[in-house]
């Protein structure tokens, strides 16, 4: 079971950690620390600490460092959950565990569940029913056959303010449960004249239950027969039904999504009924809203780049570029969204139903991963002419990339959007179909020969990307000396052991040369190092083809700009956000405590311990 973070977090505070220590190790206080021999190797004098305010102990001698339950686990052998179960018994703290109140909100949740399967069953017999002829035709007129029907358990809600209500009295349904499915109204009480009769919600209204991953049936959408408003009336949020994570049509997709590995994500019921009779049974749709983070894990939780297939008009682009946004912080290595353009004024149900299933396929296969939608929305479909225009659109593409919490994820995007900067003009169709293509398509010309960010590199050149980024930023310096006093430490303290003896000189040399006569410009540092001998070596990396054509290595580059594409660049070799890593790894934790989620956590704690630590011994 998950452990509550509040509850683990009051388990560590009661929790004296010197205490805990104390059971194995001598402990010896020492200013603000205990100290002892360390348990963990075999020493004479101590260099084992423990922290108490901190809630940590570190050795010295051979870096084990950890809280309260590490020490456990390490010295008792127990998994992280026993350690837990162990710790809270000795500090008389209750292990939270399923409580009666948890049984009883499990049993109302299937009481809940037959109240809508009996409204559904009702709803299916109404539409065969005379009442329910105009909303047959009308299902019938849309393209649906009986067999269809049936399937998606489509039904028909007549018009009046008792209907339900009373065929579901007949059936002893409590008129309470009604009312908390929101299949009944219950007028609230604000004049005080007492409580007034709870009534039907979905009136004269085409009914499509709304089922979970298994099936049930947790709630209902309800469409107007011809014109009206609302178009389509949903049920409120209800203990069984949480929009924000409901796919509608998911039960139905996820064999066929499974199978394939391909899911097809669209905004309307009728889009997925639509498609489902097509042939694409992988298709979902959102319920009238815009796609949120529970939506994009669940469909991660069945493929690895769902398809948004969004209607091709205003409101549909607008959807998609929140669904963008949205993903992007989310993105995890492998996991992705593309998005397929539809056509304008079409919906993926009137696609298929007028053009049929190869045109729809066509739309799906040709549908682009998020970073092209990205590159596409900032650049318009080609790379800028000016180093100013280029470094405005990195700026702008980097800050979407930034908003990728993976660092993984975050520095491939990085990466993408800063070669195709540097590529310039070169590349592929982007640019070929010219500018303005954004405004005649939604994302510009296709181009599938762009890195997916699924992190597949799809083209055939591939450098070693550490000796590319060691060489760019050399050659940064080189070209802004400027930048000395912001960067030259850090360029110093990389290592170029593999980029061999010659760069690392002339490296040492620029550093050298820079340290000494601090107001060298580009021609000035050029002509010292061809003084000394480096004129060839400068000349090679000056033409090193695998570079390409990178705008902060140009002289003539903007410097705040060109200082934050050092910087960037600098920021991707070293490669890791622990900050991040450390808080991700506390969430895995809360969620999922296995003893691998907590070494993952202690470990990269470590990283962070020594990363602040050497300072500080040194003081
Ligand atoms: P659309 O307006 O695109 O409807 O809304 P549609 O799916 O094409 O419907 P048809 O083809 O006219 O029958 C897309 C989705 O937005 C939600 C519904 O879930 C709908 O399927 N919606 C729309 C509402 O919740 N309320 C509304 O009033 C309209
Ligand atoms: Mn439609």
């Amino acid at each position: 079971m998950a452990f509550p973070a509040q509850f683990l977090d009051e388990l560590r505070a009661r929790c004296s950690l010197p205490e805990v220590v104390g059971r194995r190790v001598q402990l010896r206080k020492k200013g603000r620390e205990w100290e002892g021999l360390c348990p963990f190797h075999k020493e004479k004098t101590p260099s084992f600490t423990v922290n108490d305010e901190k809630g940590f102990y570190h050795c010295f001698g051979c870096g084990e460092h950890g809280g309260v339950f590490d020490f456990v686990m390490k010295t008792d052998g127990l998994s992280f959950p026993e350690t837990v179960e162990r710790l809270a018994t000795d500090a008389g703290m209750q292990v939270p565990q399923d409580t009666p109140e948890e049984r009883h909100r499990a049993e109302r949740r299937s009481s809940l569940q037959d109240v809508c399967e009996a409204a559904c069953v009702w709803f299916e017999r109404n539409l065969y029913m005379p009442e329910g002829k105009a909303a047959l035709d009308y299902l019938h007129i849309r393209g649906l056959s009986d067999e269809n029907i049936k399937y998606f358990r489509l039904g028909f809600a007549p018009n009046g303010r008792n209907m339900l209500k009373a065929a579901m009295a007949r059936d002893n349904v409590p008129e309470n449960l009604l009312v908390e499915t929101g299949m009944l109204i219950q007028p609230p009480d604000d004049r005080g004249e007492g409580q007034r009769d709870p009534y039907d919600r979905f009136r004269g209204r085409v009914m499509f239950p709304i089922m979970d991953r298994r099936g049930q049936v947790i709630a209902f959408g309800g469409r107007i027969l011809g014109d009206g408003e609302p178009k389509y009336l949903n049920s409120p949020e209800t203990p069984i039904f949480h929009k924000g994570n409901v796919l509608y049509g998911l039960n139905y997709a996820l064999p066929s999504a499974h199978k394939s590995g391909q899911m097809i994500v669209t905004e309307g019921y009728m889009d997925v009924i639509a498609l489902n009779v097509a042939g694409f049974e992988n298709a979902v749709a959102p319920l009238g809203t815009a796609l949120t983070e529970g939506h994009l894990s669940a469909l991660w939780r069945v493929v690895k780049e769902p398809v948004l297939c969004f209607d091709g008009d205003n409101a549909g682009q607008r959807a998609a570029t929140r669904a963008a946004e949205r993903a992007l912080p989310e993105l995890k290595s492998g996991y992705g969204i593309r998005f397929a353009e539809l056509p304008q004024g079409e919906d993926p149900d009137t696609l298929v139903r007028s053009k049929g299933r190869q045109v729809m396929q066509g739309v799906l296969d040709a549908a682009l991963p998020l970073s092209e939608v990205l590159w596409r929305m900032e650049s318009g479909g080609s790379t800028p002419r000016t180093p100013e225009k280029r470094a405005a659109l990195q700026q702008a593409l980097g800050a979407h990339a930034n908003r990728i919490q993976d660092p993984t994820v975050r520095g491939h995007f990085l990466k993408a959007f800063k070669d195709r900067i540097w590529q310039g003009g070169n590349t592929g169709g982007g640019s070929r179909g010219g500018s303005g293509q954004y405004k005649k398509s939604r994302y510009g010309a296709q181009n599938k020969d762009f890195q997916s960010i699924t992190g597949v590199d799809h083209r055939a050149k591939q450098t070693d990307s550490t000796t590319r980024s060691l060489k760019l930023l050399l050659l940064g310096l080189i070209a802004h000396p400027s930048f000395y006093d912001q960067v030259g430490e850090r360029l110093g303290s990389l290592d170029f052991s593999n980029l061999g003896r010659e760069l690392d000189n002339l490296r040492q040399q620029v550093l050298k040369a820079l340290a000494v006569e601090s107001g060298l410009d580009y021609r000035g540092l050029a002509h010292h190092l061809n003084g000394a001998g480096y004129a060839d070596a400068l000349e090679a990396l000056q033409n090193d083809q695998d570079l390409g054509d990178v705008f902060f290595v140009r002289t003539d580059a903007l410097p705040a700009a060109a200082l934050c594409g050092w910087e960037e660049a600098y920021g991707l070799l070293q490669g890791k956000d622990l900050d991040f890593e450390i808080r991700e790894a506390e969430r895995l934790l809360a969620e999922d405590p296995t003893t691998e989620n907590f070494q993952r956590l202690q470990s990269l704690k470590r990283q962070e311990f020594e990363a602040s630590a050497i300072p500080l011994a040194d003081v």
